[in-house]
């Protein structure tokens, strides 16, 4: 079997290679080539797997995010889709093969994590990947959805306005820019996926109504995209807003919406403060929960380092990437907020597999229940309730992104 990278004479080869892994057959594009999911693929970072006789018979590809991290920083990942292998050379090693070369091209390109959603949770642990981010719907009933008054003041001076989708493709994607730069555990969503209507509603050119909130300026600062459907399901695609208030005006907005039995609110992070917003707390229906982004790191100390930290302490890791067949200590020292990470032959405090850094580096797992699981090792008393309080975030991250 041979792996090659891609290059846009591939798209039509790559495409029908990776539907048929999955069971479909592509929509076909628009006359510009955009208007379905796979519109934004960056084929220069594509690889195809050959059989013996030069067939393709495996896709990987990975397009160019930032991923917002604790503390604010903006760094680059490759965020890894587009995997399939056909169903007739399935359990042979074509994906291995396909990570494999896929991690060494990350590296090449000095990117020091991916990311990817994956179809199903037990593919990609084995090759470094951990759940990270976690999401879910929140339904509430119309009948149920006054919200109280709040304690402790309501700064929303803003107004809210319906347009179409087709209207404000742009008004989304710098709303969109501004909360996924604010927002950890957010990827961006590259000016290419706007234009070319890649991904899923809001991205995609499906006929949603979108309602805008403006700040007392008139600058779009939240929108919420939606549909109602026969049953009368108001469904909420995204709700974007770059702060609560904001947010806290679209769902009033989006509650009060007549001929509509109850709206149901998809992609709320676990810890979002809506239900303690409605009157009746228990009105809000919590379903849906899934993992969303899993992150692979590359390179440990160089993730370590970049992410900010929430309280001071020192930590020695000692992390297994046996994928990779690397394996290395780790002293971690934080203090107001930056980490520095230096090899030592201390005794560790935590051993733990690649795959399980990923899961707890956003702050959006406690490490400590890794340790219940029994997939992490604290060597000692303490250590894991200490690594909680440095992995934590300043709040749980989330990415509403489908790539
Ligand atoms: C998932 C998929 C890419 C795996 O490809 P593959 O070439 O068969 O994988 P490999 O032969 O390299 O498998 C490597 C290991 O992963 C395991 N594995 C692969 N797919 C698995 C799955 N879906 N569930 C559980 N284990 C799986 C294999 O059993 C093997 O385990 P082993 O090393 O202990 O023997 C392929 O089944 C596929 O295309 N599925 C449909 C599309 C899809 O789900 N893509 C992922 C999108 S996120």
């Amino acid at each position: 079997m041979e792996i090659r990278p891609t290059t846009d004479e591939d798209l039509g080869v790559f495409v029908d290679t990776l539907h048929t892994a999955f069971g479909r057959f592509p929509e076909t594009p628009a006359e510009d080539g955009g208007g379905v999911w796979w519109s934004a693929f960056e084929m220069d970072r594509g690889l195809l797997a050959l059989a013996e006789d030069g067939r393709p018979v495996g896709t990987a590809n990975a397009y160019s995010f930032e991923l917002t991290l604790p503390g604010g920083a903006v760094v680059p990942v490759g965020g890894v889709s587009a995997v399939g292998v056909l169903p007739s050379h399935r359990r042979r090693g074509v994906l291995t093969a396909l990570m494999r070369r896929q991690l060494a091209e990350l590296r090449a390109r000095g990117e020091f994590l991916s990311v990817l959603l994956a179809s199903e949770a037990t593919i990609y642990g084995r090759y470094g990947y951990g759940p990270a981010t976690y999401t879910g719907r929140l339904t509430v009933p119309r009948h149920r959805a006054a919200l109280a008054a709040p304690r402790a003041g309501d700064a929303d001076g803003g107004s809210v306005e319906v347009l179409r989708r087709a209207e404000c493709g742009g008004i989304l994607e710098e709303v969109y820019d501004r909360y996924r730069r604010a927002t950890p555990g957010a990827l961006s969503r590259p000016h290419r996926w706007w234009t070319r209507g890649a991904g899923q509603p809001p991205v995609a050119p499906a006929p949603r109504h979108v309602a805008v909130h403006r700040d007392p300026d008139g600058v779009p600062d939240g929108y919420a995209s939606y549909s109602l459907g026969e049953d009368g399901t108001l469904t909420v695609d995204e709700t974007v807003a770059t702060d609560d208030a904001v947010f806290t005006a679209l769902a009033r907005f989006l509650l009060g919406h007549d001929l509509v039995d109850r709206v149901a609110f998809k992609h709320v992070p676990s810890d979002h403060p809506l239900r303690w917003r409605l009157a009746d707390f228990r009105a809000a229906e919590a379903g849906g929960d899934t993992d969303w982004l899993w992150v692979r790191l590359l390179d440990v100390p160089g993730a370590l380092t970049a992410r900010g930290w929430f309280a001071d302490g020192e930590l020695v890791l000692d992390v297994d990437d046996p994928f990779l067949g690397e394996r290395g200590r780790h002293l971690l020292t934080v203090r107001d907020g930056r980490a520095e990470c230096v090899p030592t032959d201390r005794e560790p405090d935590l051993s733990l597999d690649v795959r399980d850094l990923g899961s707890v580096y956003l702050g959006g797992t406690a490490p400590s229940t890794l340790v219940r699981a029994g997939h992490v090792r604290a060597r000692r008393p303490g250590a894991a309730a200490l690594a909680d309080a440095l992995f934590r975030g300043e709040r749980a991250p989330h990415c509403l992104h489908w790539f």
